[in-house]
């Protein structure tokens, strides 16, 4: 008799890694077998900055979830750290000569640049009217000929011509300041040209009432490039660690509209435990969302690690009654034999246990695979 289950090879196993489901053309898919747990709620509360997991865990399939759906409100995008903006960042510590204590404050105007973008195009214009935020707006459509892309790398660009920007923001801005006193800004003061910079992101942010949640994701940090050495890889990082605990923790808290704006790192445990930040144990407990997926024998079949998968198939179904089936029915209908359990030496083991050992999302898909 036809169960009315689709055959295992018309089942779409999906990505292995979750970037691609940005694209519009799986969008759909993803949102459809996506396992909505509470770890999407958590990324969401206030004080929650890391999402940590290892390798195929899903610190980017959250965040993709998050960015390609409004939940609770909150209008979330994902920028990425690639080998581009490593060699950027690395190019300008050089030219700069730069510590890592300025790495920090190069960050945070990067941050608040994108924060600011991400702003601008997703709330509703009136909050800007006769604000100094359009004036900032304004300069940095100036500085890009009104091409700037929320990437990290064309951010990084705004840092390494600070002279120019910080030039650029003071014309604009210039009527709003009380004293319209000349300040002239000099290539050899890169620092005070970056706490310039910072300081009128904050006010111009402070100055308007964002309606909406906002957070950005940071991703792509725990893969560093072949020609980056680990030093310059980890001072990197670890500056761009500090800088969205200050944003988040500090400038984010001045005001009550900003508390709706946060700045995410997602990154793997070991790569977290060496961003030197102070109390890592309250942190972890505190701020840090954790992907694991680890479950027993006994309890496998009310694990996330099974309702995973189990969506993966239910999801995918044409017949409603089966889309809506319990959890369970539909690995039971793909896989519906015994493996051998070695203490008990009988065939008694669920199929399910073979593939689940390592506990990533994407070890037991491969499993399936084989
Ligand atoms: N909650 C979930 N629902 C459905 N699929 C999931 C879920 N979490 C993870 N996955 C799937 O697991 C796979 C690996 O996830 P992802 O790419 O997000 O891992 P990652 O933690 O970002 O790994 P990496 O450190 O390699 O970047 C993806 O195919 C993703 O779709
Ligand atoms: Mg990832």
């Amino acid at each position: 008799m036809d169960s009315g289950y689709k055959k295992i090879t018309d089942i779409n196993f999906g990505e292995y890694d979750a970037t691609n489901y940005r694209d519009s053309s799986s969008r759909d898919l993803f949102n459809r077998i996506f396992y909505r747990d509470n770890r999407v709620d958590q990324i969401l509360e206030n004080n929650k900055y890391f999402v940590l997991g290892d390798k195929g865990t899903g610190k980017t399939a959250y965040s993709v979830y998050l960015s390609n759906n409004i939940v609770d409100d909150t209008y979330a995008s994902i920028v990425y750290m690639g080998e581009t903006e490593y060699g950027k960042f690395v190019r300008l510590k050089e030219q700069r000569d730069l510590i890592l204590s300025d790495y920090t404050d190069v960050w945070r105007v990067i941050l608040l640049l994108l924060m600011s973008d991400k702003i601008y195009k997703t709330e509703d214009r009136s909050i800007f009217n006769g604000k100094s935020f359009s004036k900032l707006k304004e300069a940095i459509d100036d500085f890009y000929y009104c091409a700037f892309k929320p990437e990290i790398k064309s951010a990084i660009e705004f840092v390494e011509q600070a002279k120019d920007s910080a030039t650029m923001v003071f014309e604009h801005l210039r009527g709003e300041m009380g004293d319209s006193k000349e300040i002239k800004f000099s290539d050899t003061r890169f620092q005070s040209n970056l706490m310039f910079l910072e300081k009128q992101f904050i006010s111009a942010l402070e100055g308007i009432k964002v309606s909406k949640k906002h957070i950005i994701f940071i991703d792509g940090i725990d893969v560093r490039p072949d020609n980056i050495n680990y030093n310059e890889y980890l001072e990197c990082i670890k500056g761009l660690a500090q800088a969205v605990w200050v944003l988040n923790t500090s400038t984010f808290q001045s005001k009550k509209s900003l508390k709706k704006l946060k700045i995410m790192l997602l990154i793997r445990p070991d790569i977290f435990d060496q961003m030197g930040l102070h109390n890592m144990n309250n942190k972890l407990n505190d701020n840090c969302v954790l992907l694991e997926w680890r479950t027993t024998y006994q309890h496998y079949r009310t694990s996330g690690l099974f309702e995973v998968v189990d969506k993966l198939f239910r999801s995918q179904q044409d017949v409603p009654e089966l889309r809506n089936a319990k959890v369970g029915e539909a690995w039971d209908h793909y896989f519906p034999f015994k493996v051998f359990n070695h203490k008990e030496h009988a065939l008694s083991d669920s199929s399910f246990i073979r593939e689940c050992e390592t506990f990533s999302v994407n070890n037991v898909l491969e499993g399936l695979l084989w």
